[in-house]
């Protein structure tokens, strides 16, 4: 068995055959029930013949949306690439997508694209393992209709947190523009720019008090971001914009003043230490909830 990140490819989906994408959400479906879906039932479901589906399994197969196993009969689950392609082939049946573009990042709980919707857009794939699964689940009340594959459930609630975030927040503070969403995926506009991190700013104290401005905007309007650091700030040339929202907190969380503490500290110690800006934590606080 590999482990290897598997992605998604454009060709690859916009191939994907109308009987592959029938067997992809009758897979969805049923996942909720099984854990390995039965290859009968998978067949019943999709009303294909059993030569049929086999031969497109063969196909979903090869590309790393669907595993099979054997033992202990022979059944069918989707993958994350899978969930990407179905989230994809939504936005794009939609119209908001028409084209996918180069991968921008894959990281451990999303997978970044560059496309082509009204205009240039960034798609962002939501992939919630089994094992971050377990802190969303500690630290929310809802449980999954999902039980036995909680992932698909987990990244298509991280996305619609995201989605709820930008929505609420787009008109006032600098975020992307939600656009669209559709299962794990989130399209939004896309930022020309890069993180803070790989930057080098040439007015970080302007940076910084732009940052400060957001996030106190944020507070305001109900939004503590959560996992706000140089790697979440992205910069323009012109602006600076604040992404990666799913794990935003309401200032009525029991934890939100630690959060919006460690937010701040994050921004605090990186713009001192990169910058020197004189970026006292307990003022900057102040100036963001008053
Ligand atoms: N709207 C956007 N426009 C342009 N680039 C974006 C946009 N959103 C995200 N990116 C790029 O994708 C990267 C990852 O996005 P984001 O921070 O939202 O996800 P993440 O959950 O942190 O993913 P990872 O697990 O890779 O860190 C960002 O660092 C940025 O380079
Ligand atoms: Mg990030």
């Amino acid at each position: 068995m590999h482990t290897t990140i598997m992605s998604l490819c454009a060709d690859d989906v916009r191939d994907l055959h109308r009987f592959e994408i029938k067997i992809l959400l009758a897979l969805e479906t049923l996942m909720k029930r099984y854990r390995w879906v039965p290859e009968d039932v998978l067949c019943h479901q999709t009303k294909l013949s059993m030569s049929e589906m086999n031969y497109r399994l063969g196909h979903l197969m090869g590309r790393n949306m669907v595993k099979s196993s054997s033992v202990p009969y022979k059944g069918y689950q989707m993958v994350f690439t899978g969930l990407d392609a179905l989230a994809l082939h939504g936005a794009v049946r939609k119209g908001s997508v028409t084209s996918l573009g180069c991968l921008l990042g894959v990281g451990k709980e999303a997978t970044v694209y560059e496309a082509m919707g009204m205009g240039v857009v960034a798609l962002k794939f939501h992939r919630i393992g089994q094992q971050s699964f377990q802190t969303v689940r500690r630290s929310r009340s809802y449980m999954p209709q999902y039980k036995h594959f909680p992932w698909i459930f987990a990244s298509g609630n991280s996305a619609r947190q995201e989605y709820d975030a930008l929505t609420a927040l787009h008109a006032d503070v600098s975020v992307p523009v939600p656009v669209d969403i559709n299962r794990n995926l989130v399209v939004m506009t896309f930022i020309r720019g890069l993180p803070i991190v790989q930057a080098t700013l040439e007015n970080p104290e302007d940076v910084f008090a732009e940052v400060v401005e957001n996030v106190s905007k944020a507070y305001h309007l109900g939004y503590i971001h959560g996992d706000l650091s140089e790697f979440n700030v992205m910069v323009d040339g012109k602006k600076t914009w604040l992404i990666d929202w799913p794990q935003w907190v309401d200032p009525t969380h029991p934890a939100a003043e630690e959060i919006l503490l460690r937010d701040i500290t994050n921004l605090c110690t990186y713009f001192t230490r990169k910058y020197r800006v004189d970026a006292p934590v307990e003022e900057v606080l102040a100036q963001v909830v008053g």
